[in-house]
């Protein structure tokens, strides 16, 4: 029997419409709405349309979101001078600076001058160091998403064996310390890794983040594991048109036949990261305002 299919898309619009009532709320308590500030540097086709959703998903959830369009030009003195402004702005409680940034500024930079109270991307590294040492703090969009579609459907984690592949800061990372903290057994794979299928057939829980197209075959899950894909990969167009499909880094059709749930690309993990933005900008509104 195929693997139940997680709909994270079906997820994320819930998230959204919880969260939407709690800012109406909060806008009523605290007398404005929380704010949300992106910074987009240049004019790459993707980040333009990634900040575009993420302006119209916060007005939709009831907050105020302030979009800084800066042209490639800019240097990293400027946009420093931005991300002050933004820090010392009351109103604005989350900023996000959209990555990747131009070459010639330096991201880590950029990243440490966020005031980590404001880092709802949760990329600097007081946040970083937050989770991992179990203090709150801000927890990077993705990995969180992966969490609560995970709990979801399991409910407790303890004692599973989960795999993650892929070693980022912004996903590999942070989602290995959050699978920890649920009480999994945790691996963390990657381009170096020997017999990778073989470590991946242990998984209970496998998070495939490597970004290498369809990588993941159905002989490397375990039968009835739930599989969260995080990948993104466009593949090369078909004869006769413009853009190829979008596909996860593992095999969907292949995989669902021996998973026990798996999520789809696109509508599996992809929406479920503007939908923790607005619940990390929500969260750190009441933290700003009390
Ligand atoms: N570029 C692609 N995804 C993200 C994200 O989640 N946050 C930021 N800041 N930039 C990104």
């Amino acid at each position: 029997m195929a693997g139940e299919i997680i709909d994270g898309k079906a997820f994320a619009a819930q998230l959204r419409e919880k969260v939407g009532v709690l800012a109406a709320d909060f806008a009523a308590k605290a007398g404005r709405k929380a704010g949300l500030a992106v910074v987009l540097v240049g004019d790459d086709p993707a980040s333009q349309v990634y900040v575009g959703s993420k302006g119209k998903a916060t007005l939709a959830a009831n907050m105020a979101s302030f979009e800084h369009r800066l042209p490639e030009s800019t240097s990293e003195g400027e946009l420093l001078a931005l991300v002050a402004r933004l820090n010392a702005d009351s109103t604005v409680d989350g900023i996000l600076v959209q990555l990747p940034l131009p070459a010639h500024i330096d991201e880590q930079a950029v990243i440490a001058a966020i005031d980590p109270n404001k880092d709802v991307d949760g990329f600097h590294v007081t946040n970083a160091g937050r989770l991992a040492v179990g203090q709150s703090g801000f927890v990077p969009c993705t990995p969180l998403g992966c969490m609560m579609l995970l709990t979801d459907r399991l409910g407790d984690l303890s004692g599973l064996n989960a795999v993650v592949i892929g070693r980022s800061n912004i996903v590999g990372k942070p989602m290995a310390q959050l699978l920890l903290d649920a009480n999994a057994t945790v691996t963390i794979a990657h381009s170096r890794t020997k017999d990778l299928a073989e470590v991946v057939r242990r998984a209970d829980i496998l998070v495939a983040a490597v970004g290498r197209a369809e990588m993941v075959r159905a002989d490397w899950i375990k039968p009835g594991a739930t599989v969260i894909d995080v990948g993104i990969n466009r593949l090369a167009p078909e004869p006769g048109a413009n853009k190829g499909r979008l596909v996860g880094d593992v095999a969907f059709g292949e995989a669902r036949e021996v998973a026990g749930a798996i999520t789809p690309v696109p509508g599996g993990v992809g929406p479920m990261t503007i939908a923790v933005l607005l619940r990390n900008t929500l969260v750190a509104a009441h933290r700003n305002a009390g």
